[in-house]
């Protein structure tokens, strides 16, 4: 199946100029749901991963299932002051200022092997920030893996050195 077709592209959203890959399309399609998380655990299946990390909100969606389908663990990432117990934070730069991430400090014990999951690698900002923070914690990250990968914002580059995965690439 053509994962491709599935995904809807949404001119000038959220702002002039930018073409939004739309992945709930592909959501509400049974079908490519499915092969959407199969083809991203094929690409770890042999890794034995502990945890996934997903980060809000998309991240949720396809790292959740992914988890679940390689055995593994879930472990959300937050926008700033949504987790509960003690947390570890970490702020990167926006076109416009900075955002903060936080994951809860016990999420990851040392050791444990790492996959972090998104919807999407666009400038390798959110990707990179989980994982610093789980790097601090004392996981090891055996990769990403990303349903869509924008090619021409590098995000690879700024997580070389790493395992990166990704299904469709523009
Ligand atoms: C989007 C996407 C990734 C991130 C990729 O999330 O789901 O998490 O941006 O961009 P980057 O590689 O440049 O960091 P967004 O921050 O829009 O949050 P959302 O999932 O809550 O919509």
């Amino acid at each position: 199946m053509d994962l491709r077709n599935k995904i809807r592209s949404v001119q000038n959203f959220p702002k002039e100029g930018i073409d939004f890959k739309d992945i709930t399309t592909l959501l509400k399609d049974k079908e490519a749901f499915k092969e959407c998380i199969k083809q991203m655990a094929n690409k770890f299946k042999n890794e034995k991963i502990d945890i996934i990390v997903g980060a809000e909100a998309r991240g949720f969606i396809i790292g959740a299932p992914l988890a679940y389908e390689l055995n593994a663990g879930f472990v959300p990432v937050r926008k700033l002051g949504k987790l509960p117990s003690d947390t570890i934070k970490y702020e990167y730069e926006l076109e416009y200022g900075t955002d903060t991430l936080e994951m809860h400090k016990d999420a990851i014990s040392k050791g444990n092997r790492v996959l972090i999951v998104d919807d999407l690698l666009a400038t390798g900002g959110t990707s990179y920030s989980v994982a610093k923070m789980v790097e601090t914690l004392g996981g090891e990250v055996v990769g990403f893996d990303f349903l869509i990968e924008l090619e021409f914002l590098n995000g690879r580059e700024v997580l070389k050195g790493y395992k990166v995965e990704s299904i469709i690439k523009y």
